[in-house]
């Protein structure tokens, strides 16, 4: 790792609440601002958001619950356009990273007289725009958006990734209450599971990891390897939903300093072109990239397997492979048509720019194709094709 880097920079400036029963904090920390509380239908439907203002004043509070999964530019703009007279003061996120990242956008586009996609192509613009403060109470474990600056934006005319990317749409608050996740299926847990696995390690395999970010990731690497397999086996177990959830929260601060890398930048176009959820998406792609990565590994590799427990980075590789096929992933992903040919025939939409170029290792269009190739063996292995 470069040394004329800085070796800190302050990651999260979000206030975080954590732990079973924090959620409960919420009231307190709105007051009595006017809030706009965003979230889906389901987690209305559920009793969730009655749980959390059980006995709490929701006086001040509007409800927007048409969150879809992966939302559009379009869905942004048309929900802000709803919501634009309702001067408020903070905006709510309950639920997974797509509710967090609709509350990043409407935090935007609620005062703002711009299009999201020039405030997407333009920093400056964004820089000048006021936002509106969001509180992030996630209820997967996962995306780790409750303390990043990112939102993630879809652009299926152009069948494109966005990213609204500012410190002001970083939260002010997020409240990670494991307990919140108790009732996430199967599907979605191992999913939004793998991405904050996906989440660190990119952040160590990144041109933009230092010594603190990478002791950071490979501390969510930890959490989130060892608890994964047991959350499917024993998902009512609150000590390790709470592994979970603080596996993703510590990946999103990792990230909201490195970003992500090729695994994220290669997932894209199966989200995008076949609907494949986003961390399983991207934890595919993990063996081949380290495999990738191995060779000029710096030294951070194999330090990063033997703090993992393993012998050296072909252990750690073989480990990553067991871990997936021991998930059943082929019970989630076999509904897509995953097989060689058509993911080579994507492989000129896996290289994003600020992304891809963000691995360790540059990636050329021929290291593409290796990294494909070996993802579709292991998927033959896994039956997933
Ligand atoms: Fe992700």
């Amino acid at each position: 790792m470069s040394t004329s880097k800085p070796i800190w920079q302050q990651l999260a400036k979000t206030k975080v609440y954590f732990g079973a029963g924090s959620a409960k904090r919420l009231p307190e920390l709105l007051g009595s601002r006017k809030t706009l509380l965003v979230t889906t239908r389901g987690t209305v439907t559920r009793g969730t958001i009655d749980a959390l203002f059980e006995g709490g004043n929701t006086g001040r509070l509007e409800l927007f619950d048409q969150v879809k999964p992966n939302p559009s530019l379009d869905d942004f703009e048309g929900g802000a356009l709803e919501l634009r007279d309702g001067d408020y003061e903070c905006i709510v996120a309950v639920g997974g990273g797509s509710v967090i990242d609709t509350a990043k956008c409407f935090s935007v586009l609620l005062y703002s007289v711009n299009s999201l996609s020039d405030l997407i192509d333009d920093s400056d613009l964004m820089l000048s725009t006021k936002t509106i403060p969001v509180i992030a109470v996630p209820t997967t474990s996962g995306s780790g958006s409750e303390v990043t600056p990112f939102a993630t934006v879809w652009d299926y005319a152009q069948k494109k990734k966005l990213s609204l990317a500012a410190d002001s749409i970083l939260p002010e608050s997020a409240i990670v209450d494991p307990a919140l996740t108790l009732s996430l299926p199967l599907r979605e847990t191992l999913s939004s599971g793998l991405d904050a696995i996906s989440h660190a390690f990119e952040s160590v395999w990144n041109m933009n990891a230092t010594p603190a970010t990478t002791a950071i990731a490979t501390h969510a690497l930890k959490l989130g390897l060892s608890s994964i397999a047991e959350v499917a086996t024993r998902p009512d177990d609150l000590d390790i939903r709470s592994a979970m959830s603080k596996a993703s929260l510590v990946g999103g601060i990792a990230i909201s300093h490195t970003r992500t890398a090729f695994a994220h930048s290669a997932s894209y176009p199966l989200t995008i072109h076949f609907g494949v959820d986003h961390g399983f998406a991207c934890s595919i792609f993990l063996p081949a990239i380290l495999k990738f990565n191995s060779v000029g590994d710096d030294g951070r590799l194999s330090k990063l397997a033997n703090d993992l427990g393993h012998r050296d980075l072909p252990a750690l590789r073989r480990y990553l492979d067991e871990l997936l096929s021991a998930l059943n992933l082929q019970k989630f992903l076999s509904s897509f048509d995953l097989s060689p040919n058509r993911l080579s025939a994507l492989e000129g939409e896996m290289i994003t720019p600020l992304r891809a170029d963000n691995n360790m290792r540059k990636i050329k269009p021929d290291d593409v194709k290796t990294i494909v190739f070996d993802t579709s063996e292991m998927l033959q292995r896994l039956q997933i094709r």
